[in-house]
Formats: C-alpha cells, structure tokens, sequence
C-alpha cells in the first residue's frame, strides 16, 4: 500500500522562475533577441489588450527596431547579475528545489551556429553550482518562452521539420554537460497552451501562414518529436534523467448537468490531454486524429517519428495550476465556435482574482486526480500561486490572500497524497516577483519576496520579505504538517 497520511520525507518543496521573465540582460554576453523580448508595457492600454497572444509580422518588425517603448522582459528584475543575493533568500526559505529555465537565445544566440556560446553556457554553469551549492535540487525546463526571433524570421516557427534539429542541437548539449547535476528536466513549458499562447508557444507570427490552426497543431507535434528525440538521447547515453512532459492545467466543468454541456466539457479536456496522451501512450488517439480530419489540420507525421514515439514516452508530468474554469454549450453557440475553442464561462461559485482567474483550490485535487488516473506517472506541481497586486508597507507585504491561497491548495495537494497519487513536488510560480508571461506586468506579483519596481521598471529594485515568506519557511521546516 503506498497510500500515505502527509507529505512524503523527500518532498521537494521550492519555487519555478523562468529565464525570460526574471534574468534580464537581454542582449549582454552573446545573447540574441528571444520571442519574449518584444513584448511592449504600454501603461494606456486596458488590462485586457496588455495580453498580446498573437503576433504579426509588422508587430515584430516594430518590437526590433523600437527604440522608445519599454519592453519589461529584457530587464525582468536583473537576476542574470543578483542570482547570487537572490537564492539566499530562496534558502532562507529552505527550499529544496528551484525549477528554472535557460534561455536558447543565450545558449545558441545564432541558432544555427555549431558550437554553442562560451559565455552563455558559463552563466548556466555557474547558476546550477550556486543552486546545488544553496541547497537545491535544479529542475531544468529547456524551452519556457525562449524561442529565438531567428527560428520565427527563417522558418515561421515550429511548424518547420527544421526546427526539431536545431532544438534536438541545443536540448543534447544542455543533458550533456549537466546530467550529472540535473536530474530532472523539463522538455517544453505548458505544451498545450497553443490556443491562448500561439506565438510564445510555436513562435509563428499569424500572418506568415496561410492555414494558422494547421501551423500550431504540426508545431506541436514538432515539439513532440523533439521532446521524444531528447529522452532516446539521453536514454542511448546512460545518463540517469528523468525527461519529464508539462500541462497548463485547462480542465474545464460543464456548465450544468445537461448532456450537452457535459460532453462539451468532455472533449475541451481531452483535448488538452491530447498532448500528454501522445507523450505517455505513444500514440495519437483516434479522436485527435478525428478532430484533425473533419478540421481540415494535416498534420505531417512520418513512419519514423511514430517508432520513435512509441518507444520513446516520457516519464513525469508537470503541471501548472492556477484556477479551474467552466465551459457552456450556449456561449459557445453565441460566439459561434466549436468545443475546441470555447472560452470560460464566469463560474457563479467561485471568486477571481483582479486577473479574472477563477480561484478554486478543489479543483486542484480534481484535475490531478483526473492526470493519475489516466497516466498513473509521477506528477510534479511546476507551477502555483497567486498574482495580486502587492502593496510595501514598512519594508513588507501583508499578503494573508496569498498565504490563505497557497495553504488551501497544499490541503488539497494532502489529499492527492492521501489517494496515492505520486507527487514529487511543490514549486510555488515566481518565489521572488518577476515580470508576468500574459501581461507583461511587473506589479501582478506572486513572490514571497517582493521586488521594488514598477510596470515601467521604476524603483531600487531592493527586495523585501513579505509575510508569506514566513509562511511557507515554516511550511517546509514542518513538511506541511500544520496546513
Ligand atoms: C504559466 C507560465 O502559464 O503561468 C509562467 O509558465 C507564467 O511563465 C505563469 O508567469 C503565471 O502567468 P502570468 O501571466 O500571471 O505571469
């Protein structure tokens, strides 16, 4: 029996950042323009135009050549040049993980080039010493938002064969220079984020294609077979890794019990479980395959890359969570569009976040339970908190929203835990404020430490404990027994 009362003794309690939104250093050392970099703050703009998902090829030229516009990721808040100050904070906490990513851009600024950058590698190199030398286990993403603007001028993004070789390149000589002190690794961040993400997700600008739906789905199947490509490597070289897979959490509820609304709700989340079925199963399921035909998406996939697949699946999943939505067959006939593109309707039960994000902390233990149940593999939480606004008083914040929003979900984690469910870890999103992936942002805050700067960069950039970061070091001292 593996059921278990509490947090297991080597769970790995930390916090996930991402290169692109906290190391700044844009264009220092070597590294070229990444996709995040051309994401504008533009303090006029409502909250709803600050989320930029698609891009045009005009936009980009714009973003290149702007000389005026303030652009938050290329500064995030400098941890390129403070990682040293700002991990101690992190073990002060006690963390015992740091998930993190790095950055493509830095590793092979030219894409293209043979032999990666000397200088970007000697920043990871000694990045992952500190954090090792801190107390933490390093969890490697190797590809959060970092696609280099090259791979969208020359190929229109992951939709190019091409581009699965150029990733295998750089995803080889990230495992074998550091599978010795990285175990874990992550091969794509939120794989499935392909309809509220497609630039940052595939990198193709929405007017370089002629059939976009069709552009994002071979993208995916790109990344995919990267992914697989990754694994086989690692697996043919010995090296001890676990390869793991990464799902943004999109289960959705039906709006009520009328049948329609159920199967609606049904096939929204299976097609977000699409990706992973692949990429556990080894094969794409007949409905994907279905949905692809009648929506006129051809998909080019070779009898090697299907081998490689079925041999080749992958063996954790990562999952980011953050709220739950709901979905209506009668909102969708009002916005003319399909199951696969039905937009969440406002839950009446549940409260949002100045954001809008549904805050729902039962729907944490449904969807995980729902993951292990259909894959039965180890899942790691890479991603959970709160974004709010923060407010510095007497050199702290007095974030209770974002104790009693943590704790809530840790208390639905233990139930997870009480079924059985394998769940190596917990890494809260952002444990040191950073700029927002949707938004731009650097005022929706998640960390536990706060960072003196503004939207438009203003402020000392000098850091602060918050009340939450009391919180969770005692969480971790006592293992999450007192939640
Ligand atoms: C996840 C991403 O989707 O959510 C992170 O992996 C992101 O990069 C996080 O920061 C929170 O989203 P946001 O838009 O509030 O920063």
């Amino acid at each position: 029996m593996k059921n278990m009362k509490g947090f297991p003794q080597n769970f790995l309690w930390g916090g996930a950042i991402a290169a692109n939104q906290i190391e700044g250093a844009w264009n220092e050392d070597g590294k070229s323009i990444g996709l995040s970099d051309l994401f504008i703050y533009r303090p006029e703009a409502d909250k709803s135009k600050l989320h930029s998902a698609n891009m045009t090829q005009a936009e980009v030229d714009f973003a290149v050549n702007d000389k005026d516009g303030y652009y938050p990721k290329r500064h995030g808040i400098d941890f390129y040049h403070s990682y040293k100050d700002d991990l101690k904070y992190l073990k002060e906490m006690g963390f015992k993980t740091l998930r993190f990513s790095i950055n493509w851009a830095r590793i092979f600024p030219n894409v293209e080039d043979y032999t990666p950058n000397k200088k970007g590698l000697e920043f990871y190199d000694n990045f992952i010493d500190e954090v090792i030398k801190n107390g933490m286990e390093p969890i490697v993403t190797i590809l959060h938002y970092e696609i280099p603007l090259y791979i969208t001028e020359k190929y229109q993004g992951w939709k190019h064969k091409d581009v699965i070789d150029l990733y295998e390149k750089y995803g080889q000589t990230l495992l074998e220079r550091y599978h010795g002190k990285v175990k874990y690794w992550i091969a794509i961040n939120q794989i499935n984020l392909l309809h509220i993400e497609p630039f940052l997700s595939i990198g193709t600008c929405i007017d370089t294609v002629e059939n976009f739906e069709e552009a994002k789905y071979q993208g995916v199947h790109n990344q995919i077979v990267g992914s697989a490509l990754l694994k086989k490597f690692a697996k043919e070289q010995g090296y001890d890794i676990q390869m793991g897979t990464m799902l943004a959490d999109l289960t959705a509820y039906p709006e009520n019990a009328h049948p329609d609304n159920v199967l609606l709700a049904m096939k929204h989340n299976r097609l977000n479980y699409f990706y992973t079925d692949v990429q556990f199963r080894g094969e794409y399921p007949g409905y994907i395959t279905r949905f692809f035909n009648e929506s006129e998406i051809d998909i080019k996939i070779t009898a090697e890359e299907e081998a490689l697949l079925k041999e080749n699946t992958l063996d954790f999943l990562a999952v980011s969570y953050y709220f739950s939505q709901m979905v209506s067959m009668e909102l969708n006939k009002e916005q003319h569009v399909s199951y696969s593109y039905s937009s969440a309707k406002k839950n009446p039960f549940l409260e949002v976040s100045p954001w809008g994000w549904a805050i729902d902390s039962k729907g944490f233990y449904n969807c995980l339970s729902q993951y292990w149940d259909r894959y039965q593999k180890p899942i790691l939480i890479a991603e959970n908190g709160l974004g709010m606004y923060d407010k510095l008083e007497n050199e702290t914040v007095n974030d209770d929203y974002r104790i009693e929003y943590i704790k809530d979900h840790l208390i639905q984690l233990k139930e997870c835990i009480k079924d059985g469910i394998e769940i190596m870890g917990f890494c809260a999103w952002g444990p040191i404020d950073l700029v927002s992936a949707s938004t731009q942002e650097m005022e929706k805050r998640y960390g536990f430490v706060y960072v003196d700067k503004d939207n438009l960069g203003h402020g000392t950039g000098k850091r602060y404990r918050k009340k939450s970061f009391y919180w969770y070091k005692e969480v971790i001292e006592t293992n999450g027994e007192n939640l």
